[in-house]
């Protein structure tokens, strides 16, 4: 049995990783999580005694120190932080405290041996691109805002970590990313959620701007075979899908596979953090998968269908 400890592991991602490490019936995971904006009920109910619950906070070094000494982990996803372009532009100090975290996941994985720490990086760390596709080791990063400052300083603290007290990591940079659980902060799940009520849907500028949509299982493909394979041990993978698509086809998109009637509303553009462009090189990640990946029309349909059933359920 592997003993992994996921920080985060109540949020979309990291419950979505929880259940697919539980499925092997080859892990003991244990989950760390504030519940700031994961939810308990997205854990899997099916594997009570694989999967061990605390609630707290991974800034806090007194829970981390009691969490890592009990846990006797082999492996460690930090996959906690203050997430959503809304919340982490408004609260700035927060975000901060996420630095805190960083140093108590790193210092105490290597008091206790860990194997390898996987570290959710994020797209953002690219910044305004310099170049599309957005390539793990030749595009230059051009970070400014806080959230995507700390994402590439603990980038940074994996890489120190690992020169001098040889602590093995994976950074996984994930772009956007979407599918069922997704929190209403993100924008599949918030067009999808207007657009099932028949709720306008609100744009910021006049749509151009393009994002890539990856599937969540992609995603979690992905990550559990860089584990299981042992693959990618001290690299960047870029986590996403190359495919672009501008928010204004993705608002039609989502009334078109809804069947809504939904109208489109233009808002102001936002004074920052709207990237207008933004592609992830996947030939990394394609390698490790062995697999196309899921094209977003399909990805929609799950999604939709999870947000349909909950919606019907409230
Ligand atoms: N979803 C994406 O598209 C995306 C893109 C880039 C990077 N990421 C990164 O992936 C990770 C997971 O994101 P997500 O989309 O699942 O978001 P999420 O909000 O659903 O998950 C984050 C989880 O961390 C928990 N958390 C936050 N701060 C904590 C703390 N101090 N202590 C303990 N728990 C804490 C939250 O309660 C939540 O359950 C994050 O690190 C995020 O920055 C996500």
């Amino acid at each position: 049995m592997k003993r992994i400890l996921v920080t985060g592991g109540a949020g979309f991602i990291g419950s979505w990783l929880v259940e697919s490490l539980l499925d092997t019936q080859s892990c003991h995971v244990t989950v760390l999580d504030d519940l700031s904006t994961g939810q308990h009920q997205h854990l899997p109910t099916n594997y009570p005694k694989h999967l061990h619950w605390i609630h707290g906070n991974v800034n806090d070094r007194g829970t981390m120190e009691a969490c890592m000494k009990h846990g006797a982990f082999d492996h460690v996803f930090h996959y906690a932080a203050v997430v959503g372009v809304a919340r982490t532009q408004k609260h700035p100090m927060k975000v901060l405290e996420d630095i805190d975290g960083l140093r108590h996941v790193l210092e105490l994985s290597h008091q206790h041996g860990i194997q390898r720490v996987f570290f959710a990086s994020s797209s953002e760390v690219y910044g305004e691109p310099v170049e599309l596709p957005q390539h793990e080791e030749t595009t230059p990063l051009n970070s400014r805002l806080p959230y995507a400052v700390v994402k590439n300083l603990g980038e940074v603290m994996m890489r120190a970590y690992h020169q001098e007290l040889n602590l093995p990591y994976t950074i996984f940079r994930f772009f956007n990313t979407y599918g069922p659980r997704q929190s209403e902060d993100f924008v599949i799940t918030r067009f999808t959620q207007l657009a099932l009520k028949n709720l306008p849907i609100t744009i910021y500028g006049d749509g151009s701007q393009t994002r890539t949509f990856c599937h969540i299982t992609d995603n979690i493909q992905a990550t559990t075979k860089a584990l299981f394979q042992g693959r990618c041990v001290n690299e960047v993978v870029n986590i996403g899908n190359p495919h672009q698509i501008s928010i204004l086809e993705l608002a039609a998109k989502i009334i078109e596979q809804t069947g809504s009637h939904s109208e489109i509303i233009h808002l102001p553009a936002l004074p920052e953090g709207d990237m207008q462009r933004r592609q992830p090189d996947t030939s990394k990640m394609e390698q490790l998968i062995g697999r196309p990946l899921k094209p977003l029309d399909e990805g929609l349909m799950d999604t939709i269908s999870y947000f349909r059933q909950r919606a019907q359920e409230s």
